[in-house]
């Protein structure tokens, strides 16, 4: 890491720690097509999936007949996702990079889609604007968000206890899961603002599984199990127990509920 720019070390720490995301294309594929569907994608429409991934939302939105761009800022995330195009037998243009900054023309697509992505961008008025700029007028964006009051937000916030701050600047990914936030960070830009629920179902054996398997794969808290395990282990005993008793609010029948939020909205 060359940088002194506390927003470069962010991401720069974001694409490491996303690294071992890819187990998790299996919770994110059925949303997958929940968001293709909510953004009404239909053959031949230029889409562009920004935090793509493993490509989840890219294939499935691919599979329609439209012609699919896809972004990520993490290359063994790309890899994957060129490896699961190639199965599903789609083509699809792939990009390493920053959703903050697109390397696209002004309007190039019909519709701009994230899944769980552009919310990981540190600075909600620079995404939104490049995604905003990339989408043609009249074009779609359309995007799936954690709200901050269901498990998968309650649990940023209880990391966040626990982690150091981030730098300034830095908002909190939960936040795009408000609809007022929404409406406020895309404000006058867009029209027909449309809100739909939906459920993520994660099986797990137990609790303790649940956790085990967010500590392997959930970006953000790798390096801070990793870290605490090493400087102060009860403090990692005290967040697991705290994780396990939020957990036990969304466990039943072998699954934990993880409801999010689908946003649709029209470029003026
Ligand atoms: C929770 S994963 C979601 C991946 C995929 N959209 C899915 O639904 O499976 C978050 C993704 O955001 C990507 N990401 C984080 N910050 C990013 C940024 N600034 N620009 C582009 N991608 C970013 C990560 O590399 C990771 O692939």
């Amino acid at each position: 890491m060359q940088t002194t720019d506390p927003i470069a070390q962010f991401k720069e720490t974001q694409k490491q720690g996303w690294a071992p995301f890819i187990p998790l294309e299996t919770h994110t594929t059925p949303t997958a097509a929940r968001l293709v569907q909510h953004a009404g994608i239909a053959a031949n429409q230029r889409v562009l999936d920004v935090a793509c991934g493993t490509g989840v939302v890219a294939i499935t939105a691919a599979r329609t007949g439209a012609r699919v761009t896809a972004l990520d800022l993490t290359p063994q995330l790309l890899e994957r996702a060129r490896e699961n195009a190639r199965i599903a037998g789609v083509d699809i243009d792939w990009h390493e990079g920053d959703a903050e900054q697109l390397p696209f023309d002004d309007g190039a697509f019909d519709v701009v889609v994230s899944q769980f992505g552009h919310i990981f961008a540190p600075r909600p008025e620079v995404v939104v604007g490049e995604m905003l700029r990339v989408l043609k007028p009249a074009g779609t964006i359309a995007f799936s968000t954690w709200p901050p009051e269901f498990f998968v937000g309650r649990t940023f916030l209880l990391v966040s206890r626990y982690a150091p701050p981030p730098p300034p600047g830095v908002a909190p990914p939960p936040l795009w899961g408000d609809p007022n936030v929404i409406r406020e960070r895309l404000g006058s830009r867009v029209k027909d603002m449309v809100f739909d629920r939906d459920r993520m179902l994660i099986p797990a054996l137990s609790v303790a599984h649940h956790r085990t398997n967010f500590e392997r794969t959930a970006g953000p808290v790798i390096k801070l199990v990793e870290v605490l395990a090493a400087s102060d282990p009860e403090r990692l005993s005290q967040l697991r127990r705290e994780f396990d008793a939020l957990t036990a609010e969304y466990f039943r029948d072998n699954l934990v509920r993880q409801d999010y939020l689908l946003t649709r909205a029209t470029k003026v």
